[in-house]
């Protein structure tokens, strides 16, 4: 099969249509720049993800603005070499430990005949205004969730006569300092913030289907530090979280409990996992001693047993919260685990007998071959924002401020493959 790439979309289709999106996920290991390419408003391809870790971010938030910036700049110019596209605004994903969220509603008048897009616009900013917010608070989304005419809910209220128009919405907001710090590192790496959004939002989109969030499902992005939890059922957003423990948590553990070096505990996390066949069938076994430079020997057994602790701690937080929050979990709903710590060696299977319910890995809803690599689920949050920020870009400036730099390099794939390498080695 021949390598689609997006000159090839350039044959057919006219070029006023295509619009290119960059999208930032600012996670607590990596930050990473995405590249989209939108067709008639819609999320229509992948063109390249560079990323980068970074030390300035400590569970979801930026803790050292320079060190950010630096890894920002970086980006920047790696989108230009190794993708080929200058890139000066961009939306922004990111979480909080402190995200909140709130149910709202609000209503205005309708002046014309019909409902317009603008009464939409008008009863939005209503209840994004009406929300009472603490101090240091502020909205990262207004999302709405019924719209009534005269009363009555309508899905699809554009068109609709009426004399009064009422939302409700679902508002999530974060400590106004996260969005501030955010604006502060784009600005001092010389780009504009289009929107920010929370990143777990971008992460649905990408690894769930539609029959999954008509249903419930519970989507759990576990990365580095923090642990992202949303549910969706009946296509609404019911429920988000973030849990302050990611993997970087187990490495940790591990490097304690283990008395080893927290590169070698990292090494091991990510070789013997959790539940190996070597450690299922004899956890007395010792783990390779050349992963361990001269420590005292490890069986698979205390390597489980420990990831095994830091698992159920974030799970038991999670699930307690959603059981406060008055959602219960049983079955049609299903639960999609994705981000790096998902590709924990046998994970999966150690929520699924824990919850009883079915448990995938969320692999990015890309097409299989040139996209393998961006599909792993530590990228899902990276792909997810573009094709998010796709679909909702609330902006003015219409295309160009991510900008081609040179005619499409038909080996930029490759060029991709090449530079993840490294990454998965
Ligand atoms: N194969 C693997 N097995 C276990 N853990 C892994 C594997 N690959 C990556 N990880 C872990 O995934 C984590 C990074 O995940 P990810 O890139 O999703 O985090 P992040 O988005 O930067 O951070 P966060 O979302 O928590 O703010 C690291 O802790 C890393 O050790
Ligand atoms: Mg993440």
């Amino acid at each position: 099969m021949r390598a689609m790439n997006a000159s090839d979309n350039y044959m057919t289709v006219p070029e006023e249509n295509i619009n290119y999106i960059a999208a930032m996920d600012i996670g607590s290991n990596k930050i990473s720049l995405s590249i989209g390419q939108t067709l008639d408003g819609r999320f229509d391809a992948l063109l390249g993800v560079v990323h980068h870790q970074c030390q300035g971010i400590t569970s979801g938030r930026i803790t050292n603005l320079e060190a950010v910036t630096a890894t920002i700049r970086k980006l920047l110019c790696e989108a230009i070499e190794i993708i080929g596209f200058s890139v000066t605004e961009v939306f922004v994903g990111i979480t909080d430990p402190e995200i909140a969220v709130h149910r709202n509603t609000a209503m205005v008048a309708v002046a014309g005949d019909s409902i317009t897009s603008e009464d939409i616009a008008d009863v939005l900013e209503a209840a994004e205004t009406a929300m009472p917010l603490r101090e240091n608070e502020a909205i990262l989304h207004v999302i709405p969730e019924q719209f009534l005419v005269n009363g009555h809910p309508v899905d699809d209220p554009v068109g609709r006569s009426g004399v009064r128009l009422d939302v409700e919405t679902t508002v999530l907001t974060v400590p106004r300092s996260s969005i501030v710090n955010v604006d502060r590192v784009c600005r001092a790496a010389g780009l504009t913030v289009r929107d920010i959004f929370f990143s777990p939002l971008g992460t649905l989109q990408a690894v769930t289907h539609p029959r999954q969030r008509q249903l419930g499902v519970l989507l759990l992005d576990i990365g580095a530090g923090t642990t992202d939890v949303v549910m969706m059922e009946g296509d609404r957003l019911r429920y988000c979280d973030v849990v302050p423990i990611g993997g970087q948590s187990f490495t940790e553990s591990l490097a304690n409990g283990l008395r080893c070096l927290r590169e070698e505990a990292e090494t091991i996390k990510i070789k013997c996992g959790m539940a190996s066949p070597a450690y299922l069938n004899n956890p007395d076994l010792a783990v390779d001693s050349s992963l361990l430079c001269g420590s005292a020997p490890v069986t698979y057994g205390q390597v489980s047993h420990i990831l095994e602790s830091r698992i159920s701690e974030i799970l038991h937080i999670a699930l307690n919260r959603l059981h406060y929050a008055g959602i219960g979990l049983t079955a049609p709903h299903s639960i999609v685990i994705t981000g790096g710590t998902a590709q924990l060696n046998g994970l999966r299977a150690f929520i699924q007998e824990l919850i009883e319910l079915p448990v995938e890995v969320g692999f990015a809803n890309l097409p299989a071959g040139m996209f393998d690599l961006a599909r792993q689920p530590v990228f899902s949050s990276s792909v997810g924002l573009v094709m998010y920020a796709s679909t909702h870009d609330q902006g003015h400036s219409p295309r160009m401020t991510v900008q081609m730099t040179e005619k499409k390099n038909n080996n930029v794939f490759k060029k991709l493959a090449d530079f993840f390498g490294g990454f998965f080695d």
